[in-house]
């Protein structure tokens, strides 16, 4: 597969959907630092030199299967940095260890009808030393005391997406409550023009997290916090 390595971009996910008419097949945009990364919602993604940071670009996809595929790309990088972290699910998309995120996943596509070009973005905290204050974070480093090899990982990653994505719907919900991180606990939900504190239950099989004070659905939630 094409990997197409840069020093320094402003997002593998901007690079990404700027060259897609261009190429005919699946490629993989990688970055060794990013200045200008995005998460859900156009949220600041801090990614500094010794991440890895990239976006795998399928042509293609079915268009009814992308909402799905947020959770399912969740889903692989757990299963890969679960061999070496107990990583879990924090409902829709972190992925964290001990309660701090260690990587979070961008889902963006293009739809030519029933088929889409799909721009999946993960964010690892592989090798980051140390973040900003009021980032509560960790990194595979900061946990383990070892240094990870980009490229490797990165191909374990793209392989555990592919097998993730085309795994059933109902399956992908039954492994999310499995490893979900914020099961039977108080969460702060922040959506738009609220703020609730609930007790989160299990997401249910339309990916809605079940609460004792409510419903929600992926998106109408900008952020979710451990109480
Ligand atoms: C989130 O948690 O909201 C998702 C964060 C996704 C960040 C990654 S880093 C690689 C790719 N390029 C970006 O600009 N964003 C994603």
């Amino acid at each position: 597969m094409l990997v197409i390595r840069l020093d320094k971009v402003t997002s593998t996910q901007d690079f990404a959907e700027a060259v897609y008419s261009l190429l005919y097949s699946e490629y993989v945009v990688v970055a060794e630092e990013q200045t200008k990364a995005r998460g859900r919602y156009g949220r600041e993604w801090y990614s500094p030199k010794g991440g890895l940071w990239f976006t795998y670009v399928k042509y293609n996809f079915p268009t009814d299967q992308v909402p799905m595929a947020t959770l399912k790309s969740s889903l692989a990088i757990r299963q890969v940095l679960g061999k070496y972290v107990d990583a879990r699910i924090r409902w829709p998309n972190d992925i964290v260890v001990n309660k701090k995120k260690i990587s979070g996943v961008l889902v963006e596509a293009i739809a030519q009808g029933e088929t889409s070009t799909i721009f999946i973005g993960p964010g690892v905290n592989t090798n980051v030393t140390a973040f900003p204050q009021g980032i509560s974070a960790t990194s595979l480093f900061l946990e383990t005391g070892k240094e990870f090899n980009n490229d490797e990982l990165l191909l374990e990653l793209v392989k555990s997406i592919d097998e993730y994505l085309k795994i059933g719907d109902k399956e992908a919900i039954e492994e999310v409550n499995r490893y979900l991180s914020i099961k039977n606990e108080k969460v702060k939900i922040y959506g738009k023009d609220f703020a609730k504190e609930c007790e989160a239950l299990f997401v249910d099989n339309y990916g809605r997290l079940i609460t004792d004070c409510g419903i929600f659905e992926v998106e109408d939630v900008l952020r979710l916090e451990s109480s």
